[in-house]
């Protein structure tokens, strides 16, 4: 079977883009083709004017590609702080030089600055992740992406498991980062949200890039007229 059949996607810098369209239309499978999980049949990726090869996920994220995972990825037996420096781990240059030994002191004291920033509250910053919320964990990886990215950010239902503030504050920091130079693609169910946040919407249905919206021009109903397939291909 195939997830995806001639999807054209193009990101432009510092724009937010949703992807928006019903269970199984194929958001998730592109954000892993294009940040380098998956590795597709045919077509092709190109990256600031080079073509890319099969990518891994950390050859994208040496390209300054983050993403925030449907499923989160994170590392369930270890702390918020260590999900945030997870390899690339920073070092204090120790008595035998280069080596060194992880400075945790730092990466604890920067991944309090990151939550303060999101409006996280993280109490056992040193407990497991496996413990935290749903909510919670899901802030480490969005906190995680954010403290990484360059270039673009994938989030795939970043806010799904949020609270109302914890949601603002989110979406708040997608239109910061977007405003900094970096490119979002935003993948969420919540119509209102992405169209309060997002500068295109692109509808994927059945493996298919099916409309493409201006935010300022579109609406829930059309919008939803696309992802369900009563609106025709004129869009696309
Ligand atoms: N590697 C793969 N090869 C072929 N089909 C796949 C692959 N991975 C997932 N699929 C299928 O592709 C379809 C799209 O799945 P995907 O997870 O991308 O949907 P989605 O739009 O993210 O949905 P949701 O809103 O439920 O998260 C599903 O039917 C899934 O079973
Ligand atoms: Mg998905």
């Amino acid at each position: 079977m195939e997830a995806l059949r001639g999807v054209d996607l193009v990101i432009g810098p510092a724009e937010i883009v949703a992807l928006v369209g019903d269970n199984g239309a194929g958001k998730s499978t592109l954000v892993k083709v294009l940040s380098g999980v998956l590795s597709p049949d045919r077509g092709e990726i190109w990256f600031s004017g080079q073509r890319l090869g099969h990518q891994s996920p950390l050859a994208a994220r040496g390209l300054g590609i983050e993403t925030v995972y449907q499923d989160l990825a994170l590392a369930e037996d270890l702390s918020p702080h260590a999900n945030l420096f997870l390899g690339r781990e920073m070092l204090r240059p120790g008595v035998l030089g280069r080596l060194g030994f992880l400075d945790n002191t730092e990466m604890r004291k920067r991944a309090k600055d990151t939550f303060e920033t999101l409006g996280v509250d993280m109490p056992t910053i040193n407990a497991a992740v496996a413990n935290l919320s749903g909510g919670q964990r899901q802030a480490v990886a969005v906190s995680r992406a954010m403290t990484w990215a360059s270039k673009v950010v994938f989030m795939d239902e970043p806010t799904a498991a949020l609270g109302v503030i914890q949601t603002r504050t989110v979406l708040d920091l997608i239109r910061r980062v977007r405003d900094a130079g970096i490119s979002v693609v935003l993948i969420s169910h919540n119509l209102p949200e992405v169209l309060q946040t997002a500068d295109r919407i692109e509808v994927l249905r059945l493996g298919r890039r099916v409309a493409s919206f201006a935010a300022a021009d579109v609406g829930i109903d059309e919008l939803t007229r696309a992802m369900t397939g009563a609106l025709t291909e004129a869009h696309a």
